[in-house]
């Protein structure tokens, strides 16, 4: 059979079951329909549940006929995975349960369905490495950070064999030199958080080892990145991974495509952008009181946007999964109101630690503090951040550097305060403020002062060096998603590649 005469491609996306990998696995999942290519997408059933329940997922895709939802077995850990301990228990049932699963739907006429004939799997799935080479099916994985924290994770037994690791003293300015290309500006502080463990033999960080090691193995690696942004890295990493498909910001590449489709069909209804979140709080009328206060809160908080001067917010946002103490939160506010600055807040309901703290931290508030809230401020439990960084009033972002947050405020412009909290964003923060400059690194430390001084730099005294930069960013953003720009014709070789695939895998052509 010829390759025009085939039926399409049926891919396999396993995203590792967490917000943020099913998030940005799914708009890959889009881009790849969008292409006529099938999608079976493979997830735990508490996030099948959630996905249904809390987004549009169904709308979203109903105009994909080839895109099905298939959940892994009920026996899947399928609690929170908040804590390492948590993470390990996920990992060993995912290597115990999904391994026999895999094997069932890559079977050559597994269910009457047509056969799988390419597998996209997160970065840190390595039993889908296992079962793919085992049923000859190609497979590619998918990593959701950004290049430089993964070259990081890459190069950590060259910092163990040089002696950089584990840490000896407590001195956290100390230069790294084995992580190559990075050996002028990266400190141990800039590490992956992982990396600051003592103990190397514990379950969680050979986990993180040797999950990253595996990626070699597969035939490539897709990455949310774009050459502009992390080229010099990108060099490294294709000294071990060549066959490497840089398609990000993957959120604006979604939407330009959608735009293209629209425009072919003449339609406007398929560039509406979906919602983000879907884990946030536990029990199921808190999720519904939450989701329709949402969409009331929405509609403030962007009035409150419409009604600021051009350039003059700070929006404040640590991600989907940091959580703070409350003396954290005071010390924000503090310096957030000293600096004087109008501000955006995002308080996630689940973000609090403690459970006295979480329910009584606006009561035992410092009055000035309330007040001055009202006065420039204004505080959400969820807010549409893609939305909220495009708008005009935005000037600043107080971020907690995950990487989908750091591409978003790249895409749009908006240099960044960084406060990392854990995993990749130490490495992300480092780039924003010392390779990029579009942005302050603030890790470590949470202090009014400095918060109030790195506002009032960032915002006030040196807001137009940030900007400059920050916008001569977004715009080689938006270069590389031009029909020449190299995530679009990355995204198009990933295509074409996925196509031959058909006429690859014993059994599966
Ligand atoms: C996790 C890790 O913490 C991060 O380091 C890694 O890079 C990906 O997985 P998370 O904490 O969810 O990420 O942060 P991030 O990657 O920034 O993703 C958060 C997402 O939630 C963004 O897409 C953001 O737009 C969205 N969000 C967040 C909202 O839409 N509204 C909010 O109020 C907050």
């Amino acid at each position: 059979m010829g390759v025009a005469e085939l039926p399409p491609p049926h891919v396999l996306i396993f995203p590792f079951p967490a917000q943020g990998h099913v998030n940005s696995m799914l708009k890959l999942a889009e881009l790849l329909c969008l292409a006529g290519i099938n999608i079976t997408y493979l997830v735990s059933p508490n996030i099948h549940e959630r996905l249904l329940r809390h987004t549009d997922i169904e709308s979203r895709f109903s105009k994909y006929p080839g895109f099905q939802l298939e959940t892994l077995p009920n026996r899947v850990y399928q609690r929170n995975v908040n804590t390492a301990d948590e993470v390990v228990m996920l990992y060993d049932s995912l290597h115990s349960f999904a391994k026999p699963f895999l094997r069932d739907i890559l079977a050559p006429n597994s269910g009457g369905k047509p056969p799988v004939t390419c597998i996209i799997a997160d970065g840190i799935l390595s039993m889908a490495l296992d079962v793919a080479e085992e049923m000859d099916v190609p497979i590619i994985y998918f990593r959701t950070i950004g290049a430089s924290a993964f070259w990081a994770y890459l190069c950590i037994p060259q910092l163990i064999e040089a002696g950089e690791m584990p840490f000896t003293g407590n001195d956290l300015d100390i230069r790294i030199a084995n992580v190559k290309g990075m050996e002028g500006f990266l400190r141990r502080r800039d590490l992956p958080s992982f990396c600051r463990v003592q103990d190397m033999g514990s379950t969680d960080f050979r986990m993180v080892l040797s999950e990253t090691q595996q990626t070699p193995r597969a035939k490539g690696l897709i990455l949310n990145t774009f050459e502009d942004l992390e080229g010099p890295i990108l060099t490294q990493i294709r000294k071990i991974c060549p066959n490497l498909y840089t398609i990000g910001p993957l959120h604006a590449h979604l939407k330009t495509r959608l735009l293209q489709a629209a425009a072919r069909s003449n339609s406007s209804s398929t560039t509406t952008t979906s919602s983000n979140s879907f884990v946030t709080v536990v029990t199921r009328d808190q999720l519904l009181e939450f989701w329709h206060g949402l969409v009331n809160s929405t509609v403030r908080l962007i009035y409150f946007l419409t009604k600021q001067p051009p350039k003059s917010v700070l929006y404040v946002s640590f991600g989907s999964v940091t959580v703070v103490t409350r003396d954290q939160l005071l010390e924000f506010w503090h310096g957030l109101v000293n600096s004087t600055v109008r501000f955006l807040w995002v308080v996630r309901p689940d973000s609090i630690a403690g459970k006295d703290d979480k329910e009584n931290y606006k009561a035992t508030t410092p009055r000035e503090l309330e007040e001055a809230t009202k006065e420039r401020g204004y505080m959400v439990g969820w807010a549409p951040q893609e939305e909220v960084l495009a708008h005009p009033a935005v000037c600043g972002f107080l971020t907690h550097a995950g990487w989908n947050s750091t591409l978003e405020s790249v895409v749009d412009g908006v240099p960044m305060i960084c406060w990392p909290y854990f995993a990749d964003q130490q490495t992300n923060s480092r780039f924003v403020g010392e390779v990029w400059k579009i942005g302050l690194d603030m890790k470590d430390i949470c202090d009014r002062a400095i918060v109030e001084k790195m506002i009032r730099d960032l915002m006030v005294e040196r807001k137009d060096e940030f900007l400059q930069k920050a916008v001569e960013m977004a715009r080689l953003a938006r270069k590389g998603l031009e029909e020449e720009g190299t995530s679009f014709c990355n995204l198009d070789r990933l295509i074409e590649d996925i196509r031959l695939t058909r006429n690859i895998g014993k059994g599966h052509a």
